[in-house]
């Protein structure tokens, strides 16, 4: 059974005196139960607009969704009874207590005080809390900040988690905290999970399956392990100047070129050229482009990455840090 379901979504955004902003261009996509789906993309990608379609605090222009079955429009308030969401921006009050700001938001979802304080407890344990737990959360690190987000977000026992950016603007060790935590989640818990991001490494290391949005559309779907395979075993990345399609005609079929995308920079062409060995393929490669024109100013060779497929999609080069 799928979990998050959307079909054709679309959100535009009316601007006064200016052309609605499309933030979504039909996206269809599909989480099933218990999976961990990163969504990944660029600033202005959309993927805080998705989330808020899916949680229910935005309607769609066109399109539609469901989660756990429910439809997002016509059945809000079964929707929200099946979620957990935290934010990109936090809010939190900083007067309270992190136990007050828990106890607070269980009383907003009718929970009585004993299963209150029994979650409470549970999840303190789980986000690595529970010391802190009596102290005003003005007193937290960005690093707790999240963590209790994550908490607050997990007290209505939610059947759906989503998150937004989790970890950004976390340093790495804080960013790897909340990432053991989202993955004992799922083993203790077995939610399904929707996450947003812009850190590849992340997206790689926690999701079952990615998305790769940018401009309002999924680009391609995938476990990062067969996202990656599909580039070939190595990248051989390729910067120069000179006539492309020369280059595409030297290299197409050429022995172990397994595809080639290229993206126009300032001034220079960047292929990325998957291969089946690097090493071997590596001079094969430069001889067959310097039969034509080309001039080459930088060569590589590397694994790939997300990063790589993340490039070769959207043109765009996504680090991170
Ligand atoms: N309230 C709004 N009014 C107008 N445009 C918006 C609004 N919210 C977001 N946008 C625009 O919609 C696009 C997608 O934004 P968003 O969903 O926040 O992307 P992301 O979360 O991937 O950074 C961007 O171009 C953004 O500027
Ligand atoms: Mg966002």
């Amino acid at each position: 059974m799928n979990a998050i379901e959307t079909q054709a979504l679309v959100k535009e955004y009316a601007v006064k005196g200016s052309e609605p902003v499309r933030a979504l261009r039909g996206v269809s996509m599909a989480v099933k139960s218990g999976e961990i789906y990163a969504l990944l993309g660029p600033n202005g990608a959309g993927k805080t607009t998705l989330i808020s379609i899916l949680t229910t605090l935005l309607t769609p222009t066109h399109g539609q969704a469901r989660v756990a079955g429910f439809d997002v429009v016509t059945e809000t308030a079964a929707v929200r009874r099946q979620l957990g969401v935290t934010f990109q921006e936090i809010v939190i009050d900083g007067d309270l207590t992190g136990r007050q700001v828990l106890d607070f938001h269980g009383r907003l979802y009718g929970l009585d005080g004993r299963t209150r304080a029994g979650r409470i407890q549970a999840l303190a344990e789980l986000v690595e809390l529970q010391d802190v737990l009596d102290r005003k959360t003005t007193t937290y690190s960005g690093g707790m900040k999240r963590r209790l987000e994550l908490a607050r977000g997990l007290l209505p026992a939610p059947k759906v988690l989503f998150l937004d950016e989790p970890t950004q603007g976390l340093d790495p060790q804080n960013r790897a905290s909340i990432w053991r935590h989202i993955c004992r989640l799922r083993a203790e818990q077995g939610l399904t999970l929707l996450l947003t991001t812009h850190y590849m490494e992340e997206a790689a290391a926690l999701a079952d399956r990615v998305g790769i949005i940018d401009h309002g559309q999924l680009l391609v779907e995938g476990a990062p392990s067969a996202l990656i395979e599909a580039m070939g075993a190595d990248v051989i990345t390729l910067t120069g100047s000179g006539e492309v399609a020369a280059v595409l005609r030297c290299l197409e079929g050429a022995p172990g070129v397994s595809h080639c995308t290229h993206h126009q920079g300032e001034g220079n062409v960047r292929f990325q050229i998957g291969v089946d060995n690097g090493e071997r393929r590596l001079a094969e490669v430069i001889g067959a482009v310097l039969t034509t024109e080309f001039r080459i100013q930088e060569v590589s060779v590397h694994r790939p990455t997300l990063a790589d497929v993340f490039l070769a999609y959207t043109g765009e080069q996504l680090r991170d840090d």
